[in-house]
């Protein structure tokens, strides 16, 4: 008997390392050579495998079934999972602990959006996720890559079209995911408004730095007609989402037309999702032989995870380039392949550990997923809500994502558990909501009447009043470009880094003020402490901007408790070695929790800890459009009940 798997659960087409499904495809070309000579295999004799599928299936349940078998092992399953226990209303966790107990892997389908994330956290053994509502089937992407490669050669640098149902189309989105760390050009080609969604685009652009390019079938049309003039711009670019508001699309570079077309990757509606406002079939596009008769398509192969409707024609089957029912055939061996490779894992992977914990919130103040196909809305009391931050770096708005469905929820009131006060949020409170989140004490309400049937009181500001102008702070900036120039010894050795938002702003006046002082031009990049994972953009020099050795100026706008400079300071040193890092404030308020004294201030603006200095500093697109002016306000942090507590604040 072959020995049992280790607890190697196949979530997401992201749980596996380029090299592992490089390994998986060596495997998969000996298991296909294998297969076509006759010659059985027993990598998993004495195995039993579990198939759940929850939702109809051909190719993915038939194909693991026949690869367990190929590999000498033996499976079990329900025909009907609507004739199991689940029709009773038995969990899917407890469905999965028992099969556990029968079972050396499972194999799971479900409706639901994060199904496979729970199965994988119930069951004892290692969970292959075979399609979740509409969010991934990891392993149909392998299928897909693994024809892709051999009929290209390689996945590098492919120009692939995704046609259809891009929303629901789970399959679409775990290629996507594996497309993007290949280093293949993606161009989404969504069918009656059917975008890939928002969470998808934002995962790929945080975790691969990447945006895909979107185009309607006409301009897809165009393009592959030959219309030279036609630029593809990233429609949601890793950089444009950093600098929501403050960096001009213009400044973003194009991407030209790819000169060829790989692929097309042609996807049914998928009609079982849908909520409403969904396209009609009748509107939904129709791929035939006529998009292959291009310059610039001709030599692309024809792919679609089937089953198919309407949306391709039957007449393209006889055509050479049409590899959907390689596909589908590719499936014994690519899961005979993963099979193998999961046998030969001795120790499960660690790659979610590095997330951040989700955030614990009091049952009362639990927000809710806004996805009705999440599997957390679905399976009673016992998967209690669980999110983190989003990932969305723009402050202004507090997103929460959802941990099972990766759907984001905006917020717009945030309570305090220990002082019982609401707020309405906004970009002044996110530190505060990071404290918050690191004790524990962090409610989110929906409308003020959550809030107030929950007991909280609404907390007020006290008057607001201006302490700097326009033109007072332009004469700050002067000041500090003099500062940082008079205390320079080299400027060549200086880079500028700003913590997003306000100091990257900060950061991008004083580059320019130094320059006209000096003729220098200092490199300058803007810092991300408050994303899950901290990140140095570079907004102007060498695309790895270095600090090593470097003279680093950061620059943030307000120094308050010195935790945001603190955790800036840390991430730069984890960049490398500066040869110094000195920090300027455009405003200094004279009293912090950490002892950091900056090297440069702006203005220094006594406060007490119960006020908040507000900085609004205009953009350059902003400025263009006459659209607001640069000011400083201050106000207190007092309600109607008296001051807030140190505790409270940063
Ligand atoms: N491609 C795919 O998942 O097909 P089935 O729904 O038949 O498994």
């Amino acid at each position: 008997m072959s020995g049992r798997p280790a607890k190697y659960d196949l979530v997401s087409i992201e749980d596996l390392e380029t090299s592992d499904i490089e390994r998986i495809f060596d495997l998969a070309d000996i298991f296909t050579e294998a297969l076509e000579a006759g010659r059985s295999s027993a990598v998993a004799s004495g195995l039993i495998m579990a198939t759940l599928f929850y939702e109809p299936s051909t190719r993915t349940r038939l194909s693991f079934e026949s690869a367990m078998h190929r590999l000498g092992g033996s499976v079990i399953s329900s025909a009907d999972m609507h004739a199991s226990s689940a029709a009773k209303g038995e969990s899917l966790a407890d469905t999965v602990r028992v099969v556990s107990t029968y079972a050396d892997m499972i194999v799971v389908r479900h409706p639901y959006d994060g199904a496979a994330r729970i199965a994988a956290e119930y069951a004892a053994v290692p969970v292959i996720n075979a399609g979740d509502g509409s969010r991934e089937h990891p392993t149909q992407t392998l299928c897909d890559l693994y024809v892709l490669r051999r009929k290209k050669g390689h996945l590098k640098g492919l120009t692939v079209a995704l046609c259809g149902d891009l929303k629901f189309g789970r399959t679409v989105h775990s290629l996507i995911y594996a497309l993007a760390r290949f280093g293949a050009n993606i161009v989404a080609v969504p069918y009656g408004g059917m975008d890939v969604p928002e969470y998808v685009l934002a995962r790929v652009a945080e975790e691969s730095n990447y945006g895909l390019s979107t185009v309607t079938i006409d301009e897809l049309k165009s393009l592959a007609g030959g219309l030279d003039a036609l630029y593809l711009t990233p429609s949601k670019p890793h950089q444009m989402a950093l600098f929501t508001g403050e960096m001009p699309l213009e400044r973003l570079p194009a991407v030209r037309p790819p000169a060829l077309l790989d692929a097309f990757y042609v996807t049914r509606l998928q009609r079982e999702r849908f909520t409403s406002g969904e396209p009609s079939q009748s509107a939904y596009g129709h791929f035939d032989a006529r998009a292959l008769r291009t310059s610039r398509t001709q030599e692309a192969v024809v792919m679609h995870p089937l089953p198919r409707t309407d949306e391709l024609d039957y007449e393209l089957d006889s055509d050479p380039r049409a590899v959907y029912f390689e596909q589908a055939a590719a499936g014994v061996p690519v899961r005979m392949a993963l099979i193998a490779w999961m046998l030969e894992q001795a120790t499960p992977p660690h790659r979610r550990s590095r997330l951040e914990p989700p955030i614990k919130f009091k049952s009362e103040v639990t927000p809710r997923c806004p996805n009705p196909s999440c599997i957390g809305r679905h399976e009673g009391n016992y998967l209690r809500p669980r999110f983190r931050l989003g990932r969305s770096p723009n402050r202004s708005l507090l997103m929460l994502r959802c941990d099972y469905c990766e759907r984001e929820l905006r917020v717009e009131f945030v309570g305090h558990t220990r002082s019982r006060r609401y707020y309405r949020f906004d970009e002044s409170l996110y530190g505060f909501v990071r404290q918050w989140i690191e004790e524990g004490t962090l409610a989110v309400f929906d409308t003020v009447k959550e809030a107030e049937e929950c007991d909280y009181e609404p907390y007020r500001r006290g008057p607001q009043r201006e302490i700097m102008n326009a033109p007072e702070i332009a004469r700050a900036c002067d000041s500090l470009a003099d500062q940082i120039v008079a205390d320079a010894a080299e400027m060549t050795s200086l880079v500028i880094v700003g913590v997003i938002s306000r100091g990257a702003l900060l950061a991008i006046r004083l580059r320019d003020l130094i320059e006209a002082r000096t003729g220098f031009r200092p490199p300058c990049a803007a810092l991300d402490v408050c994303g899950r994972e901290t990140c140095l953009i570079t907004i102007e020099g060498p695309e790895q901007f270095a600090v090593d050795d470097r003279t680093v100026v950061l620059v943030d706008d307000v120094i308050n408790s010195g935790w945001t400079v603190q955790c800036a300071m840390t991430a730069l040193w984890q960049r490398g070695r500066p040869a110094a890092v000195k920090l300027a404030v455009l405003i200094d308020r004279g009293h912090r929790a950490l002892p950091i004294r900056p090297n440069y201030i702006g203005r220094s603006i006594p406060t007490a800890r119960s006020e908040r200095v507000q900085v609004r500093l205009t953009s350059a697109s902003e400025v263009e459009k006459r659209r607001a002016v640069d000011r400083v306000v201050l106000y207190s942090m007092v309600d109607a009940l008296g001051p807030i507590k140190e505790t409270e604040g940063a």
